[in-house]
């Protein structure tokens, strides 16, 4: 039972990573420069900003609660040893920073002042850091490839 728990929070942590890093490399290479072409409505702009924003908050709130379970389970394994929880620490790190770089888009959105944002401005603002969670993102991809590497190394 306690396997098979633990095997739906590994789906849930890995889809939960895909849709994120993926969903901005997607934006990245391909919607980007969509966007910038001539004729695209500032609507479909605002719209991609606002879906991919939801998207992004939903994965990361699913990447915190059920990375927090993994690390409990591995840490629990006399498998985990000092390596793993060094490169463990270095994930939780990029990870934090990851979140940062959302949550500092998301409190953006809504100016101090309460005045009305333009509607391009408030886009751009939604799209923005995407780069910089993609390339963390891929980094973090591998740290977790490197811990798996490392727990079964040690089985
Ligand atoms: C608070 C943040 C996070 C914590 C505590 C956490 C923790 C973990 C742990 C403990 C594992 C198991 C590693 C092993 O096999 O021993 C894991 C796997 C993984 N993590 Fe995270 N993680 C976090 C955030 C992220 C983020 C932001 C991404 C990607 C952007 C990510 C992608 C993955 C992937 C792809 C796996 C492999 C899943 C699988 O084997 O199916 N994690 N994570």
């Amino acid at each position: 039972m306690a396997d098979v728990f633990l095997l739906i929070v590994r789906w849930a942590h890995a889809i939960a990573a895909v849709a994120w890093v993926g969903g901005g490399i997607f934006y990245w290479v391909v919607l980007r420069p969509a966007l910038r072409t001539e004729g695209v409505p500032p609507a479909v702009a605002r719209f991609a900003g606002t879906e991919f924003g939801g998207l992004v908050a939903l994965s990361a709130w699913t990447l915190v609660i059920t990375g927090a379970v993994l690390v409990f389970a591995r840490l629990s394994e006399p498998a985990a040893d000092v390596p793993y929880a060094a490169v463990l620490a270095v994930k939780i790190a990029l990870s934090g920073w990851m979140f940062f770089l959302i949550s500092g888009r998301r409190r953006r959105r809504t100016p101090p002042d309460g005045a009305p944002r333009g509607r391009l401005r408030a886009a751009a603002d939604a799209l923005g850091h995407v780069n910089m969670t993609v390339v963390l993102g891929i980094v973090v991809f591998g740290l977790s490839d490197v811990l798996r590497l490392l727990i079964e190394r040690n089985l």
